[in-house]
C-alpha cells in the first residue's frame, strides 16, 4: 500500500528535494547548538530575539504570567475566550485604528480561514505569484476563482484588473508586505490605488513586517501610512513576537464575517491563555522599546542589499548552496539552503535572516565566503 509513498519520497531524495528534521542541541537568543557547535542562527525568524530569551520568559513568568494556564480546552466560540483574549485583540484594533481584530492560531490558520471565507462563488482574488503557500491554500479551498500576478508587477496586474474586474462580484487583492523567500518588499501604494480605482478589497499579510517596519512596530503599512487603506491586515506572532498565533485588524464587518465563516477559526481549540498573556505582555511593555535595534538591524540588511532584514543570496545549483551552508557552519554559522521546490529551478539559495542583536562585524567571515564562492561560480 505504501510503495507509491515509498517512490516518491525515492524520487525527492534523487532529487536533492527531501525534507528531514534536524535535532538541534539548544537554542539561545541569536544562538543554536547543532553537531556540538554553537552557530549563529540567521536561519531563525526571531527577529527581535524575544523567543528563546530565558530573561524574557522569567521576567514575564515573574510579573504576569504564572497566573495563566497552558491549555485553552475550547475553540474561541465554546468555551475558549477568556478577558486576556479579548483584551489582546483590543489592543492590536487600537493599535492599527481599526473597528476589530481577531486572533488565529498561527498564521497558516489566519490566511487560509481569510482567503477561504471571504471569496465565494462569484468573487475573485488577485494574488502576488510569491505569496505565501497558507494564502494559495486559502484561495484553493475557496469557492471564488483566483488569479495570480507576476511578483510586483503593477502593470501585470492592472492589466489583469481590466481584462476580469467586472467579471466578478466582489474582488481582494492579496500580497505579502516583506516577501518571505526574497525579502523584498511589495508596492503597497500602487496597489492602494488599483484597489481604488478597480473598486477592490486589499489584504496585506504583514507576517514577516510587523514587529520589525513602522514607528510603532505595525509593519510596512503602517511606515507608509496607509495602514487607513488597507481592509485586512494580517500579523503573526510567531516570527518577531517570539510567540505563536496571528492576527487580522479589519472593520467590524469582516472580522464578524470571519468569526461566522472561518473555518479554521470555528474549529480549532483556542491557543492555550499563557500564549496569549505573553504575546500581549510582549506588544505592551517590549515591542515599544525596540524602534533603535531594528533600525539597525535594517541598516545591516541595507549594507547587504536588501531592503528588509531577509537577504536572499541567489547561488543557483542545489549543490553549490548545500556546499556553501557546509562551509559556512565550519565558520560558525548557521544557515539554510533553499531549493526548489520552495524557490525557482536554478535560484537555489541562502535566505539570510538578520535577528537585531547580530552586529555588523559578527558577519564578516560570513561575507568573504560568500564572495569567495560567488567569484568562484
Ligand atoms: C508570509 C507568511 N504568512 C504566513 C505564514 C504562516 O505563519 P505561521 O508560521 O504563524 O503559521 C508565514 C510563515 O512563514 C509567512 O511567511
Amino acid at each position: 500500500m505504501y510503495e507509491d509513498y515509498q517512490k516518491i519520497l525515492e524520487e525527492l531524495k534523487t532529487r536533492s528535494h527531501f525534507r528531514n528534521l534536524k535535532d538541534f542541541e539548544r537554542k539561545d537568543e541569536k544562538f543554536i547548538y547543532y553537531k556540538g557547535k554553537k552557530l549563529l542562527n540567521l536561519s531563525s525568524n526571531n527577529y527581535l530575539n524575544f523567543a528563546d530569551n530565558k530573561a524574557i520568559t522569567k521576567e514575564f513568568l515573574d510579573t504576569d504570567g504564572a497566573q495563566f494556564s497552558f491549555g485553552s480546552a475550547s475553540a474561541r466560540l465554546l468555551t475558549g475566550t477568556l478577558p486576556v483574549y479579548n483584551e489582546l485583540e483590543e489592543l492590536l484594533a487600537n493599535l492599527y485604528q481599526k473597528e476589530g481584530a481577531l486572533l488565529f492560531n498561527s498564521g497558516y490558520h489566519a490566511n487560509v480561514g481569510i482567503s477561504s471565507a471571504l471569496c465565494p462563488k462569484g468573487d475573485v482574488i488577485f494574488s502576488d505569484k510569491l505569496n505565501h503557500a497558507s494564502i494559495i491554500d486559502g484561495m484553493k479551498l475557496s469557492d471564488g476563482k483566483f488569479f495570480r500576478f507576476p511578483h510586483n508587477d503593477m502593470t501585470a496586474l492592472e492589466n489583469l484588473l481590466i481584462r476580469e474586474r467586472e467579471n466578478f462580484k466582489n474582488a481582494f487583492i492579496i500580497s505579502e508586505s516583506v516577501f518571505s523567500m526574497d525579502g523584498d518588499i511589495e508596492d503597497l501604494k500602487k496597489l492602494v490605488e488599483l484597489k481604488i480605482k478597480y473598486n477592490c478589497n486589499l489584504i496585506i499579510d504583514e507576517a514577516h513586517a510587523f514587529g520589525v517596519f513602522g514607528q510603532k512596530g505595525l509593519g510596512v503599512a503602517e511606515e507608509l501610512g496607509i495602514i487607513n487603506d488597507v481592509d485586512l491586515i494580517v500579523g503573526t506572532f510567531g516570527k518577531a513576537i517570539g510567540s505563536m498565533g496571528a492576527f487580522a485588524v479589519g472593520s467590524r464587518i469582516l472580522i464578524d464575517f470571519l468569526i461566522n465563516k472561518s473555518r479554521s477559526f470555528i474549529f480549532s481549540t483556542a491557543l492555550p491563555p499563557i500564549n496569549i498573556a505573553f504575546t500581549k505582555w510582549i506588544i505592551e511593555n517590549k515591542l515599544p522599546q525596540t524602534l533603535q535595534k531594528r533600525k539597525k538591524m535594517l541598516e545591516i540588511a541595507k549594507n547587504f542589499g536588501s531592503p528588509s532584514h531577509i537577504i536572499p543570496v541567489i547561488i543557483g545549483e542545489n549543490k553549490d548552496t548545500v556546499d556553501l551552508c557546509k562551509v559556512l557552519f565550519h565558520n560558525g554559522y548557521f544557515t539554510l539552503p533553499i531549493r526548489p521546490p520552495t524557490v525557482p529551478i536554478g535560484t537555489s539559495r541562502l535566505r539570510l535572516s538578520l535577528t537585531c542583536e547580530i552586529e555588523e562585524a559578527e558577519l564578516q567571515i560570513l561575507k568573504e565566503k560568500i564572495n569567495e564562492k560567488l567569484l568562484a561560480k
